[in-house]
């Protein structure tokens, strides 16, 4: 029963075949078996989390407006001679309040001699547009951090070709006067595949590690997480014996 398939036959096969092909093109073209990714949508970085501009701009030229004019700082203190244990009780320049810890007189960092100044260690003169140098004489090792990029940070180019890079100076996010940075918000995590949603890291109260007059408090703190239940504490001790050993 071979043989030639009729041409009725052949003309139904030539239009059905088609037909079928392009409903199934339709299909597929509307992805109804579209593929879901196991892996969570990455967080949205929010703008403010990597906006680069600094916290301030501090002025680097020794001028002050006065009345609507501006001053250099010696065209009024040339004039007169200052009390050299003068303090935050000053006459002029209410608007200053000085709150950097036991750094509580005017010319620990203000030269005495010339106004247009900052002072060093032996009364000499540190240039107005370099305000690291007056904070290298007391925060050395910070001021270290901050010459090799750890601490601060640095805008512009890593490549010298495209464009400068420049190192924001300590007053571009420390007001001199009161110095301690303002708590900041985390930016969100990222969402990593498999590791479940983070919970925020919780901090201590009074914990701040980095702060000398607090350092009883912190490490109280540090024996408060440790001491979560008695079989967390010893596996702690153990760690830390056999690190001593080492
Ligand atoms: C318009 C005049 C004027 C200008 C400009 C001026 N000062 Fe003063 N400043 C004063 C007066 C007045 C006092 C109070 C002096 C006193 O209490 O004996 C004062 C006090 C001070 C003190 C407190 C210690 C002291 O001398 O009694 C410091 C520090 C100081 N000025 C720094 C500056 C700096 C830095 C600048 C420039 C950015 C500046 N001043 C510009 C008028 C001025
Ligand atoms: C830790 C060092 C330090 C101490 C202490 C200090 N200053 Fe200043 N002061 C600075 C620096 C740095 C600037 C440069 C301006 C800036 O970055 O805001 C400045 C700027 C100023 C100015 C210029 C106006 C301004 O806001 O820019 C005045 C006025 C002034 N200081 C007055 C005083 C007086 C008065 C005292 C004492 C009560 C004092 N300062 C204590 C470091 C200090
Ligand atoms: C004459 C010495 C001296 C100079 C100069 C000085 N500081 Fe300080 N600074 C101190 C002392 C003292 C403290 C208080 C430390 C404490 O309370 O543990 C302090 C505290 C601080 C703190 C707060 C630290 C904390 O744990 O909260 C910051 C930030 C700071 N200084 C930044 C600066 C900057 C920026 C400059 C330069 C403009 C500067 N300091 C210049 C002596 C100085
Ligand atoms: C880009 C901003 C930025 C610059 C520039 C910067 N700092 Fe800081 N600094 C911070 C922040 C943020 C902290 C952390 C505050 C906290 O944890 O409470 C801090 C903390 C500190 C502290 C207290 C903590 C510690 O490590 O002892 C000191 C002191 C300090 N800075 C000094 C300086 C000095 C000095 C310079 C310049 C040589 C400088 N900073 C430049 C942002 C800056």
């Amino acid at each position: 029963m071979s043989g030639k398939p009729s041409s009725n036959e052949g003309t139904v096969r030539a239009i059905v075949v088609p037909l079928v092909l392009f409903a199934l093109a339709a299909v597929l073209y509307g992805e109804p078996w579209s593929f879901v990714s196991p892996v969570p949508l990455a967080t949205v970085v929010p703008a403010w989390a990597v906006d680069e501009t600094p916290v301030r701009h501090p002025e680097l030229a020794p001028e002050i407006g006065f009345a609507g004019f501006t001053h250099r700082c010696n065209d009024c203190h040339k004039l007169f001679p200052s009390n050299p244990d003068a303090g935050a009780s000053a006459l002029r320049h209410t608007d200053i309040v000085l709150e950097h810890g036991i750094n509580t007189r005017c010319f620990n960092c203000h030269n005495l001699l010339n106004r247009d100044t900052f002072t060093d260690d032996s009364g000499g003169e540190i240039p107005y547009d370099q305000p690291e140098l007056l904070c290298a004489r007391c925060h050395g090792p910070v001021y270290r951090d901050w010459q090799h990029g750890v601490h601060g940070r640095s805008n512009g180019y890593w490549d010298a070709q495209s464009g400068l890079m420049t190192r924001q100076k300590c007053t571009a996010c420390h007001d001199p006067h009161v110095p301690p940075f303002p708590s900041m918000a985390p930016a969100p995590p990222p969402n990593t595949l498999r590791m479940g949603p983070h919970a925020p890291v919780e901090h201590l109260p009074g914990g701040n590690p980095l702060r000398v007059s607090q350092s009883s408090h912190s490490k109280r703190s540090t024996q408060d997480v440790a001491g979560d239940g008695p079989g967390e504490t010893g596996l702690h001790a153990g760690e830390h014996n056999s690190e001593d050993d080492r």
